[in-house]
């Protein structure tokens, strides 16, 4: 499904979904509430506006099973900024490293009254046993997916899809139409990869693949995205370059290749950024291994790299999944 661009249709005020789970349960209208209030809140830090602390008195819990730099800091920063009471687990001195199950842990932490939870894990269906656990104890605090499994990162494909509008100079209304956008490394094993191949088609965008064919997902699983095997043909008249880490953690069979040798082939750098349009833009989710998926100077060069736009804007887009999910 794709947004319609000339929709004119005003958006709902409010958000129809009771959490932020996985992309594709996101209406079109949902979507564009929250793109439209990131870009607000974009704004608003940008010019040292004052923001209103919308949250006072709300309670936001951060439980974070896997590790995090960007995600954990900047739901943080977007909680206390709203004026919420923010608790971050600190998990790696908490009781589930003495075997308690997920299920204990949440349903331990939601009796402590949260309106919200932001949650990380590693199992893909986390979402739905928390769910399932809240239901269970009849508590209908908040739920917030802030990277599961390989298979959900909806907050990163939010605010993606949010830098690429903001660089093309669009609003969220007018959508990415003729937008065409190479995502590249080890998609397979990607939560970033999977929610932005839910969302950017959705906004109109053209989404290829390129990787080898040991970090490309199924052909079935997104059957109407190209997958290329070479950055040369790839990259081709592409917007944007979004490379991807390699995961050698999740890796299921031996990685072919050394970290040199993947560099060579699938390295992205000022040179490989010639395949694309002369005015292609570099993105990166974090974190970024240099030297095995992109060179230094390319992350680096604030003429080409969108990362570190990428990282404010998480700030802002996940000011904006707040507001919307707690002032429904
Ligand atoms: N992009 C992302 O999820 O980064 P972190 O793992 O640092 O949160």
């Amino acid at each position: 499904m794709t947004i319609d661009s000339e929709q004119t249709a005003p958006l709902t005020p409010n958000l129809q979904t009771a959490h932020l789970t996985h992309i594709d349960l996101l209406s079109d209208e949902d979507l564009l509430l929250l793109l439209t209030k990131a870009q607000d809140y974009a704004d608003r830090l940008q010019r040292g506006q004052e923001i209103d602390r919308l949250l006072t008195g709300r309670t936001q819990i951060n439980l974070f099973f896997e590790n995090s730099t960007r995600t954990n800091s900047s739901f943080e920063l977007a909680g206390r900024k709203l004026g919420a009471d923010v608790l971050v687990l600190p998990v790696a001195a908490s009781s589930v490293h003495k075997g308690e199950a997920l299920r204990d842990t949440v349903q331990t932490m939601v009796a402590m009254g949260p309106d919200i939870i932001i949650i990380r894990n590693k199992a893909e269906d986390s979402c739905e046993q928390i769910l399932s656990a809240l239901n269970d104890v009849a508590l209908s605090t908040v739920l917030v997916n802030a990277g599961t499994g390989r298979n959900s990162h909806p907050t990163q494909a939010l605010l993606d899809a949010f830098t690429i509008l903001q660089s093309l100079g669009r609003n969220p209304q007018e959508g990415l139409d003729g937008v065409r956008i190479a995502i590249t490394g080890d998609i397979r094993h990607s939560r970033v990869a999977n929610s932005n191949a839910q969302l950017l088609p959705r906004l109109g965008a053209e989404v290829r693949f390129i990787a080898p064919k040991e970090l490309m997902p199924a052909d079935d699983q997104f059957p109407d995205i190209e997958h290329y095997s070479t950055l040369s043909e790839g990259l081709a008249d592409c917007h944007f370059v979004m490379g991807l880490r390699v995961q050698f953690e999740r890796l299921e069979e031996d990685f072919p290749f050394s970290h040199e040798e993947y560099y060579q082939k699938f390295g992205l750098t000022h040179d490989a950024m010639t395949l694309a349009r002369p005015d292609a833009h570099f993105m990166h989710p974090g974190p970024m291994n240099r030297g095995v998926e992109v060179d230094g100077t390319l992350a680096d060069d604030q003429s080409i790299s969108l990362v570190l736009q990428q990282v404010a804007n998480g700030v802002a887009t996940r000011m904006a999944i707040l507001d919307a999910l707690l002032n429904r």
